[in-house]
């Protein structure tokens, strides 16, 4: 009896929604959404700039935050400046923000998840997320542009990555990204 009961609230009160929707005679999705025609206009872009990981020194713009020390699970939360030249006092562009983890048993390969934030003239403000694999013993890595925001909204392309400069001694990197991009 008394489920029954429930059973009739719960017909009584679904029948009452669907009339209130049917009396207003258009699609659910009207009720908070508005579809406009997709942007045609698609440009490319292409962006070349130098990445400064500083792990040593006062300063460092990169930090482990867990995991072990280059194994397997490291993880280092990152604010490194880009720059447009290999050198660390040349003009900052923007700053990579995000994190990368050592994602594999096997090799030194990392997952990148970071976000380019530029703060360079037309770009100051716009942004690129950056995912992948980054096989750093390859010459040339390829991760993906997954997104953007700012002048790089509806963003997809691809990053290549090569290391200009190693230091063994302190683990500071400095590695080249060509980014190509389509956006609206
Ligand atoms: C970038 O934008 C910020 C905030 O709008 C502003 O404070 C800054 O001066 C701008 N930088 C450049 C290089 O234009
Ligand atoms: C990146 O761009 C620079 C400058 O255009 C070029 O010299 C270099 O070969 C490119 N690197 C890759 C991996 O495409």
């Amino acid at each position: 009896m008394g489920s029954f009961l429930i059973n009739t609230l719960c017909y009584l009160s679904l029948s009452l929604i669907l009339t209130a929707s049917a009396t207003t005679n258009r699609p659910f999705s009207d009720h908070f959404a508005e579809t406009k025609p997709t942007p045609t206009a698609i440009k490319t872009t292409r962006l070349h700039f130098y990445f400064h990981d500083i792990v040593s020194g006062k300063k460092p713009t990169a930090m482990r935050i867990t995991g072990p020390k280059n194994a397997f699970g490291t993880t280092v939360i990152i604010d490194d400046p880009l720059t447009i030249d290999t050198k660390r006092g040349s003009k900052v562009v923007g700053r990579a923000q995000g994190l990368y983890a050592m994602a594999s048993q096997h090799d030194p390969s990392l997952l990148m998840a970071i976000t380019f934030v530029f703060s360079h003239g037309k770009y100051n403000g716009s942004a690129l997320s950056v995912m992948g694999r980054n096989f750093v013993l390859e010459a040339v890595r390829e991760m993906l542009v997954v997104g953007g925001s700012g002048i790089f909204r509806f963003a997809r392309g691809f990053a290549l990555a090569n290391t200009v400069r190693y230091n063994l001694k302190t683990g500071d990197a400095v590695v080249q990204y060509n980014v190509t991009v389509m956006h609206a």
